[in-house]
């Protein structure tokens, strides 16, 4: 790719989330995330090697990262391509520069985007005015590269996500939502349990209205984890959220420990995206016991990268 060319006429593939790309491109991209796994860094074939073109993807951040950080990083190297990474208050977006105007710019510069912001809205409009594709690497409402990452933890520890169960404790968060949307576009039964106060609500609550899965809301843990493959959880402040105290005093008793791993299935895993806190969402005894496959899934974000991009790319 010739990094000075006008984009403006080709049709950017983007990957914005889970419930917006068809299931048949979702299993396309899970199923090359596992070979490349499988392949490591060397022996890419020659239609997934960037390395003769020059290519970059820029990485936006308004919040902090480092799984995401990384694991982009990396993906984009071993395919051969290139890196540049943008602190969001260090650029003019920061200072009230629009985000059509930014798409534009990065569009005339680099290949591909990914961004990590605070509002959803504003991944949507840099989408929208952008000729290059878009990656949502977090936004308020939703984590879908976490998700590919998990399917693929899922796959490698259980087998074939279609039918099994997946249980979510705590808060209806942003990495909720991509679960929410994974369960129809993959097939599986999600059970949510939530505290009252923090259960979906608003667009969250329609995604599950309109997602057609088989998804269970409840507020009891024990309920959400019977005969369950495999229990996530996540923080219960994600980056962003201010009520910390009410928060830690409403999900005190959706903590995820040996009693209630107990309930789920003897094989069962446990999963939580990371960053995580030992003896709050999660006991230590859990999260660093064998039923814990966080490290697995925390580099298997390496590997659905990769296939992320090369998909956006147009590689595959
Ligand atoms: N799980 C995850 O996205 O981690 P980071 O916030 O470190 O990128
Ligand atoms: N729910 C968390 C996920 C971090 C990867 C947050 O948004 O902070």
């Amino acid at each position: 790719m010739n990094i000075s060319n006008d984009k403006s006429k080709t049709t950017p593939r983007h990957f914005l989330d889970i419930h917006e790309t068809p299931a048949s491109e979702l299993r396309k991209i899970i199923n090359l995330a596992h070979s490349m796994k499988k392949k490591g860094r060397k022996d890419l074939p020659d239609h997934l090697s960037l390395q003769d073109d020059l290519t970059v993807l820029a990485m936006i951040f308004e919040k902090p990262s480092t799984r995401t950080r990384l694991s982009f990083d990396m993906a984009m190297r071993q395919l051969g391509g290139e890196t540049t990474i943008l602190n969001a208050n260090d650029m003019q977006l920061g200072r009230g520069e629009s985000i059509a105007d930014t798409a534009k710019i990065l569009s005339r510069f680099v290949d591909i985007v990914m961004i990590r912001c605070n509002s959803h809205a504003d991944l949507e409009e840099l989408a929208l005015h952008a000729s290059i594709p878009v990656i949502n690497g977090l936004t308020d409402l939703s984590h879908p590269c976490q998700i590919l990452a998990d399917i693929m933890t899922f796959e490698e520890n259980i087998g074939p996500i279609k039918g099994r169960t997946v249980s979510w404790i705590g808060d209806s968060n942003n990495v909720a939502t991509s679960w929410i949307h994974a369960a129809s576009q993959f097939d599986f039964t999600l059970k949510l349990a939530c505290p009252s106060e923090l259960s979906p609500t608003g667009k969250q609550l329609e995604d599950i209205n309109n997602s057609g899965g088989n998804i269970i809301l409840t507020s009891d843990p024990a309920q959400a984890v019977a005969n369950s493959d495999c229990v996530v959880t996540d923080t219960w402040v994600s980056m962003g959220d201010e009520d910390i105290e009410r928060r830690k005093k409403l999900l005190a008793p959706y903590q995820v420990n040996a009693d209630l791993m107990k309930k789920a299935n003897e094989k069962a895993i446990f999963m939580h995206c990371l960053p995580a806190h030992r003896e709050e969402e999660v006991t230590t005894q859990i999260i660093d016991g064998p039923q814990s496959v966080v490290f697995d899934e925390a580099e298997n974000r390496l590997h659905a990268q990769k296939a992320v991009l090369a998909w956006c790319l147009q590689l595959v």
